[in-house]
């Protein structure tokens, strides 16, 4: 009989996919701060996955969305994300290794200086993307910007096009049902690991999440697998709970159409975590910094304060309230974003 997994990995091989990344990415034990914290803690480690030093989850999203622009004879790609957006310089380092020319729209949420550019912006200009910053203009808000964004972006697509070039749209964060369907794959990925792990359970796994993608794939993957795993996502910015589960919830349904699943997603299993976003977006924390310096001090590893930093936060706060039970087996899914430690300081924040 077939199992789950096999049947899953089946119906995944039939969506195109390019391959940019290094996977499986591993699977490791925290030795040291399971030992500190009580609980059996297991990093995956998709600070890994390439396609440079600089990895995170949008490697994943990107085989499947950039998969499907190389089919369709794409010459440009455009997308957007914050002028620090980890998704844009991963976007731009991708199209870079396939032939196709980046084109970025960065709303400045903490506007960039250009004398002395950092992290993933310094990054976007030695890849040569087409860099255009939408700076927030005073009485709008970051979605009124990052509205204008969309609307540059459709207009350039637009004279692209007109004139013989095929440019595609990568939507912010990669997170449409196609990308998703990375992290779908990714659950299955890290399946097979804990087969091969003597059948290792997480009773939760722990991830940041932002635009959604990537939890709306863990959960797809949830769903094909028939995993009970909870799956704690915690927040990086603001949001309001029921419709932002609401998107979440249809971009797993769509993902697993896409791939043929029949498994139905299950919106009552869905966790947002609220308790660390604060500030804001792009904002340091009391909790990620602190979260950050362990990580380092117990393990050598780093988290960043814009997303992982928070995210395990969330898990180190779930083990101090005892919401995270002596001896639990639990999982964090590093997402990468590393570049954020050199960042601005309105970003970074004091770490030591
Ligand atoms: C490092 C890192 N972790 C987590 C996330 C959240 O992923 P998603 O946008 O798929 O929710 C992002 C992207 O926004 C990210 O850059």
């Amino acid at each position: 009989m077939r199992t789950a997994i096999q049947e899953s990995r089946e119906l995944l091989q039939k969506l195109p996919r390019t391959r940019l990344g290094f996977f499986p990415t591993p699977l490791q034990r925290l030795d040291r701060l399971s030992e500190q914290l009580g609980v059996n803690l297991y990093i995956k480690r998709d600070d890994f996955t390439g396609i440079s030093l600089f990895g995170g989850n949008k490697v994943r999203k990107l085989e499947y969305l950039l998969g499907q622009a190389v089919a369709d004879g794409a010459t440009h790609a455009i997308t957007y994300g914050a002028t620090q957006s980890n998704h844009a310089m991963e976007t731009a380092a991708a199209c870079r290794r396939l032939g196709i020319q980046p084109i970025l729209y960065l709303t400045a949420v903490v506007p960039p200086k250009p004398e002395e550019l950092r992290s993933n912006l310094l990054l976007d200009h030695i890849l040569g993307a087409e860099i255009h910053i939408v700076p927030i203009e005073p009485g709008e808000t970051e979605a009124d910007a990052e509205a204008r964004s969309f609307a540059m972006g459709t207009a350039r697509a637009a004279e692209l096009n007109a004139n013989d070039q095929v440019c595609v749209d990568i939507p912010m964060g990669g997170a449409n049902a196609l990308g998703s369907v990375g992290f779908a794959a990714a659950m299955v990925e890290l399946q097979e690991q804990c087969e091969t792990m003597g059948g290792l359970r997480f009773s939760r796994i722990y991830h940041s999440t932002g635009t959604g993608g990537t939890m709306a794939g863990l959960h797809a993957g949830r769903a094909m697998l028939g995993l009970e795993t909870q799956i704690v996502s915690v927040s990086a910015s603001r949001k309001d709970e029921s419709s932002y589960l609401d998107k979440v919830h249809r971009l797993c349904r769509d993902a697993l159409a896409l791939i043929g699943s029949d498994a139905m997603p299950d919106r009552g299993a869905m966790h947002l975590n609220l308790t660390q976003w604060q500030p804001g977006y792009e904002q340091p924390s009391e909790a990620s910094t602190e979260a950050i310096r362990l990580l380092a001090r117990t393990e050598g590893l780093f988290v960043d304060p814009v997303y992982t930093g928070k995210a395990l936060a969330g898990l180190l706060a779930d083990v101090d309230s005892g919401e995270i039970r002596k001896g639990e087996n639990v999982l964090f899914w590093h997402t990468g974003g590393a570049t954020a430690l050199f960042a601005e300081p309105e970003i970074t924040g004091s770490m030591f």
